[in-house]
């Protein structure tokens, strides 16, 4: 939506205030005359928690990021009531001037809400045009005290770090997770394949996990980024209000996701948005730098691709005597036993979940990015798939409707080596 007239915030003034200066729509405050106490106006509150909640408690600010790629804004990823909240104001502060900036807010509430109260938001703040803020308040009135407001710093101004070639996003861990062997195979597969670091957004995991988790913080690949949101919220296990009328869906799932890009924006080349559960896994290629080069070579302005989401069911066992394996006193699933997948039903698409640039995605959703600056690649299947070792979808289907698929056990040596290591060290 463009910036309106109709948006104009009230002038403010406070007794320090000599002059008030109109800059195209906005309006900013400039202490000309300043004192030691003026430059504490600057202040706020800085806060680096995942989740703050602001004073109406129906406004969940995530983080804000810098981004230039059409408008130069702040872009604030948020969870908002999507009903009460329909006005919200974005304070700069000046760090040395103390000037104070306030801008109203676009609040662009994401589509995919599935009928939740509360849902993804995007808070785009117009930025001052002289300089560049740092650091942003958020706050439902362009009239108060910044000193009061939560600070947040405002990220990717200067981009930074080391880029890594793929990053995996895990969005919310929950429910005490405790399905050890099959995080470690999925990491350890995640590995083979060339990730260079796996971001969880975590709410809860049993303590073992928390152990296995550590030790992977330790090699430097895992990155937890806590995830508290019930604290705040009613979340439903389920992605429908239907389903589970509750305050947001699937513990908040798509806004981490979406925070997730934007803090890999400029740290990793592609991004992987997939659960703990699912290994995007090529018959094709041996590991997902070659395989993305292809694919990128075939549609160099593609920023988006899309692999089908194929359910090995977890209930259907394939002996695997012929390996060396002996994970027993390890709670969870153990992939390679469960190589016969699902056959495809007759009108149903299989979803999907994506290998994505981030610097070319401005909104996703689960199975699909919602606004991009790029195309979205449907990949086949005889090129690459999601293989998803779960709970069945087709309960009652015969042992012989299922296909056989060991694409994975083309990793057995490398595999069953590095995750025997892992637990060798930690159980
Ligand atoms: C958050 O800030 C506090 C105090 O400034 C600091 O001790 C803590 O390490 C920070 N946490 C993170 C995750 O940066
Ligand atoms: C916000 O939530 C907190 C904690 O649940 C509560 O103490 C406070 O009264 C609430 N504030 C408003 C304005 O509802
Ligand atoms: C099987 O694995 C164990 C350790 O996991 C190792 O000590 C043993 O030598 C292996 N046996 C064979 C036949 O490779
Ligand atoms: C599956 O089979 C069980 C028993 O054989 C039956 O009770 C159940 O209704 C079947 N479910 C479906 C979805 O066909
Ligand atoms: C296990 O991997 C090796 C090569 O790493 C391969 O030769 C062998 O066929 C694989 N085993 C199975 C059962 O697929
Ligand atoms: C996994 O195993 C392969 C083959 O044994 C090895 O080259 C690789 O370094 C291992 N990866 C890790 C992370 O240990």
């Amino acid at each position: 939506m463009p910036w309106k007239k109709s948006h104009l915030v009230a002038a403010v003034c406070i007794a320090t205030c000599t002059s008030i200066l109109t800059l195209s729509y906005l309006q900013r405050r400039k202490l000309s005359s300043m004192s030691m106490s003026e430059i504490k106006l600057c202040r706020g509150i800085p806060t680096n928690n995942t989740i703050t909640p602001l004073r109406d408690n129906k406004t969940f600010i995530i983080a804000p990021y810098f981004d230039n790629r059409k408008n130069k804004m702040t872009r604030v990823i948020a969870i908002i009531h999507h009903k009460d909240i329909k006005e919200l104001y974005c304070w700069f502060c000046h760090p040395s001037s103390g000037e104070i900036y306030i801008s109203k807010a676009e609040i662009d509430v994401h589509p995919d809400r599935f009928d939740f109260p509360y849902g993804a938001t995007d808070l785009h703040c117009p930025e001052p045009k002289d300089w560049e803020p740092h650091y942003v308040s958020i706050h439902w009135s362009p009239n108060g005290n910044i000193d009061h407001l939560p600070l947040f710093e405002i990220k990717n101004r200067e981009p930074e770090g080391f880029p890594v070639e793929f990053t995996v996003c895990i969005s919310t861990m929950f429910g005490e997770y405790n399905n050890v062997l099959q995080f470690v195979q999925s990491m350890e597969m995640y590995r083979i394949l060339g990730v260079g670091r796996v971001v969880i957004y975590k709410n809860s995991c049993s303590t073992l996990m928390e152990k296995v988790l550590g030790f992977y913080i330790a090699e430097g690949v895992v990155e937890i980024i806590p995830w508290p949101i019930d604290s705040y919220l009613k979340v439903s296990s389920y992605w429908h209000h239907s389903m589970d009328p509750k305050d947001i869906g699937y513990y908040g799932q798509i806004t981490a996701l979406n925070d997730c890009i934007y803090r890999n924006m400029y740290k990793s080349k592609y991004v992987l948005l997939n659960d703990m559960d699912e290994i995007i896994l090529s018959e094709k290629y041996p590991d997902w730098k070659t395989m993305m080069q292809d694919l990128q070579s075939q549609h160099p302005e593609a920023a988006v691709f899309l692999f089908e989401n194929h359910i090995f069911p977890k209930t259907v066992f394939t002996p695997t005597h012929m390996f060396n394996i002996s994970w027993n006193a390890v709670p969870g699933v153990n992939i390679l036993q469960h190589v016969l997948r699902e056959p495809d039903r007759k009108y149903i698409v299989n979803p999907q979940k994506m290998i994505v640039d981030p610097k070319k995605v401005v909104q996703t959703s689960v199975h699909s990015v919602l606004q991009a600056y790029g195309a979205s690649i449907h990949v086949p299947m005889d090129v690459a798939l999601v293989y998803h070792c779960r709970t069945p979808l087709q309960k009652n289907l015969s042992r012989r409707l299922l296909i056989k698929d060991t694409t994975l056990w083309r990793y057995n040596m490398s595999l069953i080596g590095n995750v025997s290591k892992v637990l060798n060290q930690i159980v």
